[in-house]
C-alpha cells in the first residue's frame, strides 16, 4: 500500500460528515470514490461535482473505506461492506461508539480505525475571517484529531493518519489512543459533559431573559464574555476567580450538580449511555 497514492472510498458521501470529508479528500492527490444510498445524499454528492459509484465497486479495491453513515447503521453497513474488502484494507469510522459497542462486522486481516475531529480549540488564535467562521473545523481553522487503530500496526496507522490529516484538514496533530479511551472522550467528556453544559448555558440565558426580564442583548453580552473568562481561568489558569465568585460557584455546584456525577466515568455508565445512543438493549462483548 503506497501512502502517497491511496484509493479511498467514502460510504455515505452525501451526509453531513460525508460531505465535509469528501470536500477535503477531493482536493488531495488520492483516488476517491463516493457512494451514497439516499436520493438527497446522492443529489448533494453530484451537486458538489463528485461522481457516484456503487458501494460494491467503490470499496472493492479501496485501501481505506470511510464509513460516514449514521452510527445506528454501522452494523448492517459494515456487514455488507467488510466481506467485499481486499485483505489489509482499513475500515475507518468517524465515531468510537459502534466500534466500542462491538457492532462492526469483524473479519480477520482487516484493520479497524476510528478518527474523531476535536474541532478547533476555543483558545485558538484565529488570524483570518475564514478561520474565525470555521467553528466546526475542516475548512480553515486548524484542529487536532483523536484516533484509534485496533491492531496498533504502525504501517496501517501511518496510512490511516495520512487519510485522517487530509479529510479533517487543516490538522495540527493526531493523537492515537485506544477505542475505549476515545469512547470516554466522546461521548463522555465532550457530549455528556461539555455539550450538556453548553445547552445548560443556553437554558440559563433563556431564563434570565424570559423569566427575570433582563434585556436579551445585556444578558447575552454578559454571558458570552464570562464564558470566555470562566474557561480561560479554569482550563488555562489565566486569572484567579474572586473570593465572592468562588462562593457563588460552590453554591452553583450544590444546586445544580449531583453528588455522584463522576460515576459517568464508570464502565457501566459508559455502556449505559452508549446503549441509549445506539438504540440497543445491551452491549455485548
Ligand atoms: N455530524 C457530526 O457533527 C459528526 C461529527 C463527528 C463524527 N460524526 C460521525 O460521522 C458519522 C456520520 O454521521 P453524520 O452526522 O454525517 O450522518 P448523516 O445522517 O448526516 O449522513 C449519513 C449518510 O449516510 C448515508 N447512508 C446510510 N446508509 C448508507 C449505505 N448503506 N450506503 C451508502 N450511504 C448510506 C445516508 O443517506 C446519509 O447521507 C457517524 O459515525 C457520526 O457519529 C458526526
Amino acid at each position: 500500500m503506497d501512502a502517497d497514492q491511496l484509493t479511498i472510498a467514502v460510504v455515505g458521501a452525501g451526509g453531513k460528515m460525508g460531505m465535509r470529508v469528501s470536500n477535503n479528500l477531493q482536493r488531495g492527490g488520492h483516488t476517491v470514490r463516493y457512494s451514497e444510498n439516499s436520493p438527497a445524499g446522492r443529489q448533494r454528492t453530484t451537486d458538489a461535482g463528485r461522481e457516484l459509484t456503487e458501494t460494491s465497486t467503490a470499496v472493492a479495491d479501496a485501501d481505506v473505506v470511510i464509513l460516514a453513515v449514521p452510527d445506528i447503521a454501522l452494523a448492517p453497513v459494515s456487514a455488507e461492506v467488510v466481506p467485499q474488502l481486499r485483505p489489509g484494507a482499513i475500515v475507518l469510522t468517524l465515531d468510537p461508539a459502534a466500534a466500542y459497542a462491538n457492532l462492526l462486522f469483524r473479519r480477520e486481516g482487516i484493520e479497524y480505525a476510528v478518527a474523531h475531529p476535536c474541532h478547533p480549540s476555543v483558545f485558538l488564535q484565529r488570524r483570518t475571517e475564514a478561520e474565525l467562521n470555521d467553528t466546526f473545523g475542516g475548512i480553515a481553522a486548524p484542529q487536532e484529531v483523536v484516533a484509534a487503530l485496533e491492531s496498533g500496526d504502525p504501517a496501517a496507522q501511518a496510512v490511516a493518519e495520512t487519510v485522517i490529516r487530509q479529510m479533517y484538514a487543516p490538522v495540527v496533530d493526531v493523537h492515537w489512543v485506544t477505542v475505549k479511551q476515545l469512547a470516554y472522550l466522546e461521548p463522555t467528556l465532550v457530549e455528556v459533559v461539555a455539550c450538556m453544559v453548553g445547552d445548560l448555558l443556553k437554558e440559563a440565558l433563556h431564563e434570565t431573559v424570559h423569566t427575570v426580564g433582563v434585556p436579551e442583548a445585556a444578558a447575552r453580552a454578559m454571558l458570552l464574555g464570562h464564558v470566555q473568562v470562566a474557561l480561560a481561568n479554569t482550563l488555562k489558569g489565566d486569572n484567579p476567580f474572586s473570593d465572592a465568585c468562588l462562593i457563588a460557584m460552590t453554591y452553583g455546584r450544590e444546586k445544580i450538580i449531583k453528588e455522584d456525577w463522576k460515576s459517568i466515568f464508570d464502565d457501566d455508565e459508559l455502556d449505559s449511555v452508549l446503549t441509549r445512543m445506539l438504540h440497543l438493549d445491551a452491549i455485548s462483548r
